[in-house]
């Protein structure tokens, strides 16, 4: 049985439930700003899942290289190895507001200090890894199919003499040229873009040899806490599975009208539309119901869409590569009168605002490819990718936004 916090204060348990399932059960009067989720208001009755864990609990669940490295690492102690076992290693270090400690235990956050420079000027990027997943995995409480890990930066000096803080405060993303080389310097400079375009984006740099890129946490407060952070599945009630799932219209448009509020939500389904049309343009193929999110300090106040994070040109790696969900029941890359309907009817925008949308996102997209090619053949050892990263953006901008020259 685990129990869960929100915010450092006892909520709740949650146990395994039948056979497959689990259950979570407030604490008696728990108060209703201590929910674990927009989602799941505060009540007497349990919340049972018949499968595996609730979305919300489920949200920050290592995926991929660092899920499988701590199933090796820890299946041999425990036997077998599910998603309730996953839990209880990474509990205590989590994206957002919730942590889970066993039953009986307290709670202890306590990641170990790291050296931003030491990443961002290191070399040896599998030593790198090795060291650094050997260090953090288990305080990875954080989702995805990339390598990855938190950490607690050593530089954030204000933090470090905080004695509430002691959590992490940084996420490391790597890449094997195996499968996708030059990730990291892509996500750069597809979140470049995105800053450029004034989005909320987190502060990110990238390590002098292009393996690492370094994100500080965007929910992170300023005196030991974090804000609510819930991604779109969670608030459409989905299992990570089925992140996939879905239209972009309901699942994010919908979603975004339903959970923020009437004040702040032409803003938000503008950014929303903003951000798709990016999408669209730098053929990120995999904008799927994880890669967006809601961020709040009230669980009952006003929530605001979480900044831009994990923003890839995909098709510089898979050139057929479609869409993560579906615009008008298809996953094809949308053209430019597909985009103008959704920004009129999704986010309540005019033909002019649209036409000045797609025309700045092209602008800057177009400013942003000249250095990213300069930094191609200057420094990469794969500058075909680089190339199809910037062929990828002038096919984006033509087909999907009606703008460029021939491609
Ligand atoms: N800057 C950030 N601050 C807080 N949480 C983040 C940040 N960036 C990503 N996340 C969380 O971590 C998860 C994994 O990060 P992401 O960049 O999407 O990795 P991947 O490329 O493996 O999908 C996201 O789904 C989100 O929940
Ligand atoms: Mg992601």
């Amino acid at each position: 049985m685990l129990r869960v916090w929100v915010d450092g204060k006892s909520v709740g348990t949650l146990d395994r439930f039948k056979t497959r399932g689990s259950t979570f059960a407030y604490d008696p009067a728990t108060a209703p700003g201590l929910a674990v989720s927009v989602t799941m208001p505060s009540r007497t009755a349990s919340w049972d899942t018949i499968n595996g864990l609730a979305p919300v609990f489920e949200m920050n669940l290592p995926e991929g290289v660092l899920r499988e490295r701590l199933m090796r690492q820890f299946a041999k102690t425990l036997g077998s190895f599910d998603n309730f076992d996953l839990l209880s290693l990474v509990g205590e270090t989590q994206i957002g507001r919730l942590r889970y400690s066993e039953f009986a235990e307290p709670l202890s956050e306590d990641v170990p200090f790291q050296s931003i420079e030491e990443i961002l000027e290191s070399k040896g990027t599998s030593e790198l890894f090795d060291y650094l997943i050997e260090k953090f995995a288990i305080h990875s409480g954080l989702s995805g199919v990339q390598p990855k890990v938190m950490i607690r930066a050593e530089e954030e000096s204000a933090l470090r003499h905080s004695s509430s803080f002691k959590s992490a405060t940084h996420i490391v993303k790597f890449w094997d040229p195996a499968e996708y080389p030059e990730l990291a310097v892509n996500e750069f400079f597809c979140l470049e873009i995105a800053k450029r375009l004034k989005f909320a984006v987190p502060e990110f740099s990238l390590s002098e040899s292009g393996h690492a890129l370094v994100i500080k946490r965007f929910d992170l407060g300023t005196d030991g806490t974090y804000f609510g952070f819930e991604d779109f599945c969670v608030l459409n009630g989905l299992p990570a599975s089925r992140k996939y799932d879905g239209g972009y219209e309901t699942r994010l448009f919908g979603r975004t009208r339903q959970f923020i509020r009437a004040m702040d939500r032409p803003k938000a389904l503008t950014d929303l539309f903003r951000l798709f049309v990016l999408n669209c343009a730098i053929r990120n193929g995999d904008a799927h119901l994880k890669n967006f999110g809601i961020i709040y300090s009230d669980v009952e106040g006003a929530a605001q869409l979480a900044p831009v994070y994990d923003l890839i040109t995909t098709t510089a790696y898979i050139p057929a590569d479609v869409m993560a969900l579906t615009l008008e029941g298809s996953k094809k890359w949308p053209d430019r009168r597909a985009l103008i309907r959704l920004g009129q009817t999704r986010a309540d925008l005019g033909a002019t605002m649209i036409s000045r949308i797609f025309e700045e996102t092209a602008d800057v997209i177009s400013d942003v490819s000249s250095e990213a090619g300069k930094h191609f053949k200057k420094k990469s050892k794969y500058p075909r990718i680089g190339e199809r990263i910037l062929a990828a953006w002038r096919l984006g901008v033509k087909e999907s936004l009606g703008l460029g020259g021939p491609t």
